[in-house]
């Protein structure tokens, strides 16, 4: 028996602002968010938009997909989405910018956008590592019961809603998107989800969070904000603490599936800047190209970061059966880990 995941799908909102673009507002410069990230665009969700119409869309294109349609017409999508949406039993989603704070979950407000009557839905808080994190979580629960065969697993943010414009050290890093994974309980020998490293550090909570609005720090009646709720980050602490995170994941990993680094295919790291990622690939003396990068066009999209590169990277190919990938994760709470999948 293996866990696999059969399709995969992605949602970006249309507007793509560059770092040029962003100049003219925040006090910044292409050169200097290139030079210290490697991003070069992010795609801005209208007002309108929440974290589950993202999600939704990313779900559907993954649904449609593993009903055995990947054109791009939206209505063969849609018929294509709303046939495979009875066969999931269960959604797990990854957020950090969830629709709603506490409840409901956007899990289950995204269930009902795409008709997956079946399904039971619950949300992961494990910041970008929320799909490493939903992965498994689903898998265990495919793993335990016959009643249940098939998963969506989505990672989903609207993370420049939830940024401070007037914080040039942190708004220019973010972006909004959604990946959505279909995994399917199948009869397959070695495919699939392998193994999953999955590790927490709340010591360092205070490095990566949103403050206000939660039970710790609750607005109070007749309070005004100067500024809305927002993401505050320790950027240099988050820095090294995320390079020594992926050098020990991508470790550990390949120490747990007895793997070389030939053995491996591709490494599918969450995408919060390239330095981070080619600092860990030099201390592992790995090469470039064994690691997908994409943040130059999508900049840091947290949880949606992962299953958004492997929808792009399945589409375009590049995925063969039987390859080996590694994901790695890590982010706010502080979380880290990563997963072995045989493709
Ligand atoms: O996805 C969750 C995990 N998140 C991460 O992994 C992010 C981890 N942290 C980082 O990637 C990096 O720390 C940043 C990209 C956030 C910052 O890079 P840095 O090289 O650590 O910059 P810094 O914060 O030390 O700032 C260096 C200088 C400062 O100027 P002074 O004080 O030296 O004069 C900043 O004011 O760069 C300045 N600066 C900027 N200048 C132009 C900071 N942000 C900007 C900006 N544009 N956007």
């Amino acid at each position: 028996m293996a866990i696999e995941i059969i399709a995969t799908g992605k949602a970006v909102p249309p507007k793509r602002v560059s770092n040029e673009e962003l100049t003219a507002y925040v006090d910044t410069t292409d050169e200097w968010i290139r030079s210290h990230t490697g991003i070069g665009n992010r795609h801005i969700a209208d007002e309108s938009v929440a974290c589950s119409d993202l999600a939704a869309e990313a779900a559907k294109n993954a649904l449609a997909m593993a009903a055995g349609y990947s054109g791009n017409d939206p209505q063969e999508r849609d018929r294509a989405a709303a046939e495979a949406a009875p066969s999931i039993d269960l959604i797990v989603l990854g957020s950090a910018t969830p629709d709603y704070y506490g409840t409901p979950s956007t899990a289950c407000v995204t269930q009902h956008k795409i008709g997956t009557v079946n399904a039971s839905a619950m949300d992961i808080s494990a910041g970008c590592t929320g799909f490493v994190y939903g992965l498994e979580t689903a898998a265990g629960l495919l793993n335990i019961s016959t009643q249940r065969k098939r998963a969506l697993v989505i990672g989903s943010e609207v993370l420049t809603k939830m940024v401070n414009w007037e914080d040039r050290r942190t708004c220019v890093l973010f972006g909004d998107g959604a990946g959505a994974v279909v995994l399917e309980k199948t009869g397959a020998e070695k495919r699939g989800l392998q193994h999953t490293i999955m590790r927490a550090d709340g010591s360092g909570a205070e490095s990566l969070l949103l403050r206000r609005g939660g039970t710790k720090e609750p607005y109070k009646k007749g309070e005004t904000l100067e500024i809305g709720i927002h993401i505050e980050m320790n950027g240099q602490e988050v820095y090294n603490f995320a390079v020594g995170a992926i050098t020990k994941v991508l470790e550990d990993l390949m120490k747990a599936g007895n793997l070389g680094v030939d053995d491996i295919a591709r490494i599918v790291p969450h995408q919060a800047n390239a330095r981070i990622i080619q600092a860990a690939r030099r201390r592992l003396r790995m090469t470039e190209e064994k690691f997908y990068l994409n943040i130059e066009e999508y900049a840091n999209t947290s949880a949606a970061s992962i299953p958004i590169a492997l929808d792009e990277m399945n589409r375009a190919g590049e995925l063969k059966k039987g390859d080996i990938i590694l994901t790695v994760g890590f982010g706010g709470g502080l979380t880290f880990g990563g997963n072995i999948i045989i493709w």
